[in-house]
């Protein structure tokens, strides 16, 4: 079996050779073997802790605080619902892929400074990476972790030693932290265990097999009326697989689709606004408590032809600000995606660009133009087995 497939079997990872190639070459001059074929069998055969060495090396646990924060005060008003009807209860919130820690604190932070008892809620943090699994548990970050403009929370919240930060005690025994794999978690033990879910930018980087297969076990142990947080481009494949999307503003929430329920789909969204609007019909339903905060769409196509506009004009803060408003609107917009990377490479941020153009291309998997420059991006790396992969992919829709 390949490196690749080994990987993929072990994290679900959709990796490109090039990721696969570089991990590979690290890990065998660390072992001081020089023959491939030899160290696979090693990694395959016996040895368990090497292959985690290699996860180590191929995962992006790349998070900060309170990233797309208005899913912490969307997840907030739902935590204050459950705790409304029943104050002896215990609330579970999951953070799963949770890196080192930044979104689970963040939920922390967001419900100690509303003023939620901590006895009432229960935080777990999961990630397959034991390095980031470490991290987490000791709570330290640099300033990496803080990009916002409002830092408030972090004087509220962290202690300073030298360059870095400590979150608080308090917090920090707030939330409890495993190593696993996503795919391989216990759904008979934790069914419907969860009242909130948040699984952001980790299905990006699955296949759409896997992806269904990490969304099953999503919904298995997300509680019945629970609340679920996917990141901007993941929200159509969770709609795909059984579940419906919540309209909140600037929070990608989703619930569990209702049986019978077609397939949500994104264009439902509309549907399932107009519903939550009429709190009467539908008791207990996430959506009617977040009815205040529900928002009433922006045209579309007009924010799509401004950020184009902006973008050909060589305003490119514009354009991004444009594609930004329109993803909060559609965020399955492939297109908007697409803008975003070409604003990223004027920017000179290829990785950013190649984020963008990837999102484009899951989104809408027969995107000329995306496939096309993510073969140019991919060759300027010095990949060219990931060129190549790309440019076949381009030639096949051109060819269409
Ligand atoms: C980009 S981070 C996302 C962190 C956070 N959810 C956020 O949105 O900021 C992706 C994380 O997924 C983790 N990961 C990759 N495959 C996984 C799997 N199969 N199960 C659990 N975690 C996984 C990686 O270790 C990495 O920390």
């Amino acid at each position: 079996m390949s490196a690749r497939e080994l990987l993929r079997q072990a994290s679900g990872l959709d990796l490109s050779e090039r990721v696969v190639e570089r991990a590979l070459r690290e890990r065998m001059a660390k072992c001081g073997m020089a023959d491939t074929g030899l160290y696979l069998k090693y990694l395959q055969d016996m040895a368990p802790a090497e292959l985690a060495a290699l996860i180590e090396l191929v995962v992006v646990p790349e998070s900060w605080m309170f990233r797309d924060a208005d899913a912490f005060a969307a997840a907030t008003a739902h935590v204050r619902h459950c705790l409304a009807g029943r104050p002896a209860r215990v609330v579970r919130i999951l953070s799963i892929p949770c890196a080192a820690g930044e979104e689970p604190y963040s939920m922390a932070m967001a419900l100690a400074d509303a003023g939620v008892a901590p006895a009432s809620i229960r935080i777990e943090g999961v990630d397959l990476s034991a390095c980031a699994v470490k991290r987490a548990q000791a709570g330290r970050y640099t300033r990496n972790a803080f990009r916002g403009a409002d830092l408030l929370f972090r004087q509220r919240h962290f202690s300073r030693h030298g360059d870095e930060f400590q979150i608080s005690d308090a917090l920090r025994a707030q939330v409890g932290f495993s190593q696993a794999n996503l795919l391989g978690l216990d759904t008979v033990a934790g069914a419907g265990r969860y009242d909130v879910v948040f699984c952001r930018n980790l299905l990006i980087y699955f296949d759409e097999p896997t992806a269904a297969a990490a969304i099953a076990v999503l919904r298995s142990v997300l509680a019945d009326d629970g609340m679920l947080f996917a990141g901007y481009a993941e929200v159509p494949a969770f709609c795909r697989h059984g579940f419906a999307p919540l309209r909140l503003r600037g929070a990608f929430a989703l619930r569990k689709a209702e049986p019978g329920e077609a397939a949500a789909g994104i264009a439902n969204t509309a549907r399932i606004a107009t519903r939550a609007a009429a709190p009467e019909r539908r008791q207990h339903k996430p959506q009617q408590v977040l009815a205040a905060v529900i928002t009433a769409a922006p045209h579309a196509p007009d924010l799509l032809a401004k950020a184009r506009r902006l973008s050909d004009a060589g305003d490119h803060k514009g354009a991004g600000a444009a594609c930004r408003a329109l993803l909060a609107c559609e965020p399955d917009s492939a297109d908007a995606y697409f803008i975003l990377g070409m604003v990223s490479e004027c920017a000179h941020d290829s990785a950013a660009a190649e984020e963008h153009w990837r999102r484009c291309v899951y989104l809408r998997p027969g995107h000329y133009d995306a496939l096309c420059h993510l073969a140019l991006l991919a060759e300027r790396g010095g990949d060219a087995p990931q060129a190549q992969a790309w440019r076949q992919r381009a030639a096949r829709i051109f060819e269409r």
